[in-house]
Order: C-alpha cells, then structure tokens, then sequence
C-alpha cells in the first residue's frame, strides 16, 4: 500500500491532530490503511466502534466512536449502520451483537479475549447458583454471553456499585473480577460472593509503584482502573472506567498525571489534553492489541470474523446487558 497524494490529502488533518504522540515515519505506513478503511466502510455502512485502549491510529484513525464497554454496548443499540466492526476483545464484540443482533457484527481478530472473560464458564455460573439458591447473579460485562445468559445483570467498572446497590438486597454474587468485587464490596454494605478472576494488565501494579511516582513527582494526579488490586486504588487519587479516567483528566486538567491502566490510554487522551504531562509506566493488554489497521481492513473488505450465537442464548444474555443499560451510569 502506498502512501500518495491521495492518502496524504486525504489524512493529512489526523495526524495534524496526533503528531504529538506518531512520528511521521510511522504515520507513512498506518495513512494508506486508514484512507482505505474510511472509504471501504461508507460503501459498506459500516461502523467501526473502538474501546479506549485501542492504539492511535485506530483511535484517532477510524473510529465512529470510542469509549468505555457501557458506551460502546448502549452505541451498539443505537447504530443504524448494517455492519459493527469492533475494535476491541471478544466480549465486546459479543455484546454488540446482543444488542444489535439483526446486524453483522465483526471482530478483527477471533483471539483477541480478556483473562477476566476465559476465567468462568456458563456451568461454572450454574455451579454458584446451585450452591447459593435465590442469590442475585451479577457480572462484569468482560464475561462470554453464556456467562451473561445466566445472569440477573450485568454491570460494567462504570456503574458496578450503582448496579449492585439498585437490586436493593443483602448479598450478590459478583464475577469474575475478585478485585471490581472487592471495589464494590468497599462502596457499599452488600455481602459479595466473588470469583477469582483478575485482569492480567491491571494486576501488574503494585502499590510501592505508585508511591514511588508520587514521591518523584510531588503534585501529580494518580489515576486507577476498579481493575487494579484494591491497594493500588487505596493508593490512587480517583478510580472508574476507562470514559470516567479520561473524563477526570478533561475536567480537572492536571499539570502531571499517572493513569493505572492499559498504554494506550496516554497516548489517546494526550491529543485532546496537550497541557497534561502524562507520566507513563503502564501495561499493554495482549488482547487489545491483536487489533490492527491490517486486520480491520481485510475483516471488512471480506466480511470475516463474524459474532454467530445461537438465538436462545442471544435472547437470555440480553436480558442482563439491557437491565445494565436501563440502569445507566
Ligand atoms: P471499561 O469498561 O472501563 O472500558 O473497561 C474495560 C476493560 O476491559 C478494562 O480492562
Ligand atoms: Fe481483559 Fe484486562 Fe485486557 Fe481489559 S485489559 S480486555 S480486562 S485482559
């Protein structure tokens, strides 16, 4: 693929927008995979929908929308495009075609799962509702929709407690993140039966890490996804969703900040924020990053990669996503 007059012209106002965190040698090679994906998803109606930690090009690039998994599972809803594309993890890609399950949605890359979601299965779900009869049933939306078909309601880093607060009872079973159920557990009287279940990136940080920056940057912000063990909260600022961090970051502005999370999500926000100082130990999530203009390209030129789920299971695991969006934030 070349990178021609055309494609230059063509993308010259996205890398004006990101040449703080691409250089332009880089840019030569994502530009041409850009243009194309531009063109190729008018002529197709197609939507591409990007989590928050997808990388720049993609973020910046080609996404119609980008956002946390409660925004881009409501987008999903809401899309009158005849193709979903998304760039993110299986899970997500499943809960868009629950909620939009007339329409073709496509995941880039059939790998790219979540350590939260492989960690429990429906039966393992059933298991638990055996052993605790009558006990609410509530999972982070990281879950495979087998795991959500078997589920009161879902509930995502945005608005767990909000969620596990409305069902208004005394104990939940909360899956599969042992540390979001700990979050929770810390944020209201609830007796929570958790899973353990932990995110592989999230659960790199350590509390003396955190110290460490602060001591070093005296007045920076520490900013932490409900993902990280509770002490690396403990020892942070602010937590929430990947939409609520980089919201924080909008709102308060910063001069020095840290944010607990997957890479991408400095690099992403650093363009709209270009006083922030953004101080970068981070972890990459494998998943993520299987997605790449390439493989986005090819997904929608051949219509590969598509979500097929049988109609009972789409039907009861929806129930769980909409009562989740009917709550709200
Ligand atoms: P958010 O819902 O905060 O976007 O988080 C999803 C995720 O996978 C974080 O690791
Ligand atoms: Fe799953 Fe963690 Fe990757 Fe999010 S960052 S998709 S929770 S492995």
């Amino acid at each position: 693929m070349e990178f021609n007059q055309e494609v230059k012209l063509a993308t010259d106002p996205i890398y004006k927008k990101i040449s703080k965190v691409m250089p332009e040698i880089e840019w030569a090679v994502h530009a041409p995979y850009i243009h194309k994906i531009n063109k190729l998803k008018k002529e197709k109606n197609a939507v591409i929908l990007a989590h928050n930690y997808q990388t720049p090009e993609i973020y910046h690039g080609i996404a119609d929308f980008s956002a946390d998994s409660l925004a881009l599972a409501v987008e999903a809803s809401k899309t009158s495009a005849d193709i979903i594309v998304m760039a993110g993890v299986h899970f997500m890609a499943e809960t868009a075609k629950l909620m939009s399950p007339n329409k073709k949605v496509l995941l880039p890359d059939m790998k790219a799962g979540c350590s939260l979601s492989s960690s429990i299965t429906g039966k393992d779900v059933r298991l638990l509702k055996e052993k605790y009869p009558g006990v609410p049933v509530v999972s982070y939306v990281n879950t495979s929709a087998d795991v959500k078909a078997e589920t009161d309601v879902c509930c995502t880093s945005a608005n767990a407690v909000k969620i596990v607060k409305s069902l208004g009872v005394k104990k939940v079973i909360f899956l599969p993140d042992d540390y979001l159920a700990k979050y929770v557990a810390s944020q209201t009287d609830v007796e929570i039966i958790s899973w353990k279940g932990i995110c592989i990136v999230h659960d790199q940080f350590n509390e003396n890490e955190i110290k460490n920056i602060r001591k070093n940057n005296p007045g920076i912000k520490i900013i932490a996804h409900p993902e990280c063990p509770p002490e690396v909260i403990r020892a942070s600022d602010f937590a929430g969703s990947t939409s609520g961090m980089i919201n924080y970051v909008k709102d308060n502005q910063p001069k020095k900040v840290m944010m607990v999370t997957e890479c991408s999500m400095s690099d992403n926000i650093q363009v709209e924020n270009p006083n922030v100082e953004f101080i970068r130990p981070c972890n990459m999530c494998p998943h993520m990053k299987k997605i790449t203009l390439p493989k986005i390209l090819d997904c929608l030129e051949n219509e590969t990669g598509e979500i097929i789920m049988d109609q009972e299971t789409i039907e009861k695991a929806r129930l769980s996503v909409e009562k989740m969006v009917a709550i709200g934030r």
